[in-house]
């Protein structure tokens, strides 16, 4: 089997690039990336010594270049991961995630719907379903759960899980989508709540925590993800949406609590700062449907991978400082000087 992973060179992609060629050493696996702020070529170093293994740097927006890519290659699967993916960034400047997170989508599919392939799996997020209320514990997103998106990211991804289904229902593309909660793990950008809170600990940085830090995510380990999508793509049903979560809800503040006591460091260095407009409360995944039909479960718990990851980010320091020391610097001064 061929697959194409796009935008693995980013944190879920590259994960999801060493799950395949680990897993499914018979198969090939060509990833497309744009190399953005967020795609980093050290993640895939490893990958790149794998005779299975193809880099190929382009823009899913690019038509031309992604059907040249499908002509010389003949996938079986598309994986499509690329995506502008932080929410504070989509809040500044919406325009690039409609760009990308749409109409790269509808290009992706375009060239599945020309060359044929046998399955286009698109990677969602929970985010799509809105939020839920801190006062409604019982209260978990299904498969079915209405669209209801908060910010210009939710709704960029909503806009392509639409997109996605229409194709199917109108070309008879066979696609699949996931929803995932949020991920953790190694190659996560510091841009994002766990690494940066780990990041900024070890300097003895300020810890920004958004306004009371009460907002709750359901965190799942990046391999439990991957695990899942790859169930999906090789057993999953055509047109069928599947919601993926490990019930490991905790607030903003207990993981940068969690992160601190790992790391010795005090809880003093906690500053609430001015919250995210539109902040979602409550994201909840109910992930049965995976469970009945896929058998997928999660295999790490929060408290454990998050022991993992942190013991990832003390082992691989060169490859975080090296971003957090470029044009990421710029970006955080932007984001947090006045805030
Ligand atoms: P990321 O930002 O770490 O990586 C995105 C990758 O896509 C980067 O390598 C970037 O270079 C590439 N890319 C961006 N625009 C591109 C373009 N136009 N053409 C080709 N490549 C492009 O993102 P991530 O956290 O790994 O998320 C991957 C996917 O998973 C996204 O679709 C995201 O919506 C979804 N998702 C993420 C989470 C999470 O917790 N991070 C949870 C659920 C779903
Ligand atoms: P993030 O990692 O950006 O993921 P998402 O917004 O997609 O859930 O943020 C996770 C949570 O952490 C979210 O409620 C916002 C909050 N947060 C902070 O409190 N401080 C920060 O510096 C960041 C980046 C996030």
């Amino acid at each position: 089997m061929k697959i194409i992973v796009t935008g693995g060179a980013g944190f879920i992609g590259g994960n999801f690039v060493y799950y395949q060629l680990k897993n499914h050493p018979q198969d090939e696996v060509i990833c497309i990336d744009k190399l953005t702020y967020a795609g980093n070529l050290e993640t895939l170093e490893e990958a790149m010594k794998n005779p299975n293994f193809t880099f190929i740097r382009a823009d899913i927006v690019d038509r031309e270049a992604i059907y040249a890519i499908f002509e010389q290659h003949h996938p079986d699967v598309v994986v499509n991961f690329a995506a502008e993916s932080h929410v504070d960034r989509s809040i500044t400047d919406p325009a690039i995630f409609l760009q990308t997170n749409i109409l790269g989508t509808q290009v992706m599919m375009d060239a599945c719907r020309k060359y044929g392939i046998t399955r286009y799996h698109q990677v969602s997020t929970d985010e799509v379903y809105g939020d839920l209320p801190l006062d409604r514990p019982d209260l978990f997103f299904t498969e079915t759960t209405p669209l209801h998106t908060s910010s210009p990211y939710s709704a960029s991804k909503a806009s392509a899980d639409l997109l996605v289904q229409a194709y199917h229902r109108t070309f008879g593309l066979p696609v699949t989508i996931s929803r995932c909660s949020n991920n953790y793990g190694p190659y996560h950008f510091p841009e994002k709540l766990i690494p940066l809170m780990i990041a900024n600990a070890l300097a003895d940085k300020e810890l920004p925590v958004y306004g009371s830090g009460e907002n709750v995510r359901d965190w799942l380990y990046v391999e439990d993800h991957c695990s899942a999508i790859d169930l999906i793509i090789r057993k999953g049903r055509v047109g069928e949406v599947y919601n993926i979560g490990g019930h490991n809800e905790r607030t903003n503040l207990q993981v940068v609590e969690t992160i601190l006591r790992e790391l010795g460091k005090p809880e003093s260095l906690i500053k609430h700062v001015k919250d995210r407009a539109g902040h979602d409360m409550r994201y909840a995944i109910d992930p049965t449907k995976i469970h009945n039909e896929l058998g997928w479960l999660p295999s790490t718990s929060f408290d454990v991978g998050i022991k993992k990851t942190i013991d990832w980010y003390l082992s691989n320091k060169p490859w975080w400082e090296k971003i957090i020391s470029g044009e990421y610097e710029q970006y955080y001064e932007k984001m947090y000087a006045n805030r």
